[in-house]
């Protein structure tokens, strides 16, 4: 258990939770404390007030052992003997399952990501949203809910009416098998390239055929869309990403009569030169275009029939949308349409925003004309571990393996070691250093962890009363904090805590490792590091397993 967890309850003060607890950088106060700034405004008291306050009502016992406030912190000393043995024991016992919960029992959490647009590249943009709600996907999961993972796939618009003008003229059939999406789009681009005035109302036609249920246009449509299906989910693969559902915007075709009805019936639709919109002025935000003069639905309007179907078909607790904050105010617009329609569960409908990734050197900018696709950047990272892992260690067995595992660790764990809402500069040299932050130091020293444990050789048994070392103990300390930082990565939707947090542990098992004998020590010393090593790697496993990201045996 965690001990933040018990000390928040046992304050059981008005606004403080286990989050608010934090660890301190170095435990000579405490290995515990609570800032109480916070609690300043809640009380209308000094911080140092509070402090004092609190500690005169506390208690200490066989958990605690110490309290202090000092500048407005209140500061524990907690039984160390008695932490270590429970969440060496927990971890022991749990195993991969250590950090998991049960809280989300009997809940839907719908999660909305990667969304691929058919027949367009997938490229290093779709990178966050890919990896952010996959780790999402995961972490929910974990915690007990039930998870709904959708692929809102871009299946809709005149531009498909383009595509099959242009495969019509200029392509045929083996060249697009062959080169699969990268075929297709080539089509696509070409089209806006060079289009005429009767092309442009050759496109209009086929797109209108489309709707129509024309045989041959759809049939041309479903084999672009496998095509480019057959061509993500060999990149979702390697990922580990998974979905439930492909239902794209082409699948709202028959449900946004619905929703324009209710519209009209509640008298939210007005004209607007032509258009139908709902009036979103008195929010401060422009109108929300349902309609356009033609008749054509947009992209809202298909939003808004997901979102019901969604909740008609999986009565969510929560619906993310894992998009780009460039869709800031599509989301803030067509959840404030819903809260007008009287739905109270637009307030369960969440935008999951995140900031840009460019490669360092500047090729993503569209202004080269130039797309980077995910698949390249996958492929080169790897391509770089290898090289990479070989020059660490070129005895090394099974090292194309490896460089999988670490090549796609080190994409994935760029994109997630950051706030969310930050713009990132993606660099290969990076993500694949073996000193920074990241995932292959974290991958290395958990070889390392397995390396003692195989050399040992010897059954582990945790000594009883042990008290732990300094070292030992902010080891120990991490190793609590574990379900908790699940807990607050899914609370705030924010898959870098398990990043950093994953780095933190991997920091303090290595200052341990360097700083403390463990096969040579003798006895109980002996026997507990080898315990700590055995919890620790098991606990870098599921945190980087909450990202997607594996660990090999060996580095
Ligand atoms: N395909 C869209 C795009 O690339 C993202 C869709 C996100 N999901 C949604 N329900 N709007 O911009």
């Amino acid at each position: 258990m965690d001990y933040r967890e018990y000390i928040a309850k046992k304050l059981n003060t008005e606004g403080v939770t286990p989050s608010d607890i934090a660890l301190p950088p170095n435990s000579e106060m405490g290995d515990y404390a609570l800032p109480c700034f916070k609690l300043a405004k809640v009380f209308r008291k000094s911080p140092v007030q509070i402090a004092e306050e609190l500690k005169s009502s506390f208690t200490v016992d066989e958990v605690i052992s110490e309290v202090s406030a000092v500048n407005g912190y209140l500061n524990f000393k907690v039984n160390k003997a008695g932490l270590a043995n429970e969440v060496l024991t927990q971890i022991e016992s749990d195993g991969k399952d250590y950090g998991s919960s049960k809280v989300g029992n009997g809940k839907t959490v719908c999660i909305d990501y990667s969304s691929v647009n058919i027949a367009k590249p997938f490229h290093i943009g779709h990178l966050s949203t890919t990896v952010l709600g996959g780790s999402l996907y995961k972490i929910y999961k974990f915690l007990g809910y039930n998870v709904v993972g959708i692929n809102h796939l871009g299946d809709y618009g005149t531009q498909f009416g383009k595509l099959i003008c242009a495969y019509k003229k200029w392509g045929n059939k083996e060249e697009v098998e062959k080169g699969g999406i990268h075929a297709i789009n080539a089509l696509y681009v070409r089209f806006n390239e060079e289009a005429d005035e009767q092309m442009e109302a050759e496109a209009r036609e086929y797109f209108r055929l489309i709707e129509s249920g024309d045989k041959e246009a759809n049939d041309l449509f479903e084999w672009f869309k496998k095509l480019t299906l057959d061509y993500v989910q060999k990149i979702y693969k390697k990922l580990d990403i998974t979905f439930d559902s492909y239902a794209g915007e082409r699948f709202y075709s028959d449900k946004m009569q619905p929703v324009i009805d209710e519209l009209k019936e509640k008298n939210l639709l007005k004209e607007s030169e032509g258009a139908s919109i709902v009036d979103l002025e008195p929010y401060g935000m422009p109108p929300c275009l349902i309609l356009r003069s033609d008749g054509a639905t947009l992209y809202a309007t298909r939003d808004l029939a997901a979102a019901t179907y969604r909740k008609n078909t999986y009565d969510f607790y929560k619906c993310l949308y894992v998009v780009a904050y460039q869709q800031n105010l599509h989301f803030k617009q067509f959840f404030k349409v819903l809260e007008l329609m009287g739905k109270e569960w637009a307030k369960d409908l969440v935008h999951v925003a995140y900031g840009m990734v460019s490669l360092e050197d500047g090729a993503m900018s569209t202004r080269k004309g130039k797309v980077v696709w995910l698949e390249d950047v996958i492929s080169k990272c790897v391509e770089k571990a290898y090289a990479v892992i070989n020059e660490k260690n070129s005895e090394l067995e099974n090292k194309e393996e490896i460089a999988q595992t670490v090549g796609l660790g080190a994409v994935i764990f760029g994109a997630l070691y950051n706030n969310k809402i930050k713009d990132i500069v993606f660099s290969y040299d990076k993500v694949l250093s073996f000193e920074g932050e990241t995932s292959v130091y974290v991958q290395y020293t958990c070889a390392r962890a397995n390396s003692v444990l195989t050399k040992s050789g010897a059954k582990i048994t945790l000594p009883a009363g042990y008290e732990p070392n300094a070292q030992e103990f902010e080891v120990v300390k991490a190793l609590a904090a574990f379900p908790q930082t699940v807990l607050d990565a899914a609370e705030k939707y924010e898959p870098s805590l398990i990043a950093r947090y994953a780095v933190d542990l991997a920091q303090k098992y290595n200052k341990f490792y360097i700083d403390c004998k463990i096969l040579t020590a003798e006895g109980d010393a002996k026997d507990f590091r080898l315990a700590l090593t055995k919890s620790a790697l098991q606990t870098m496993k599921n945190a980087l397993s909450l990202l997607g990201i594996g660990v090999p045996e060996k580095m």
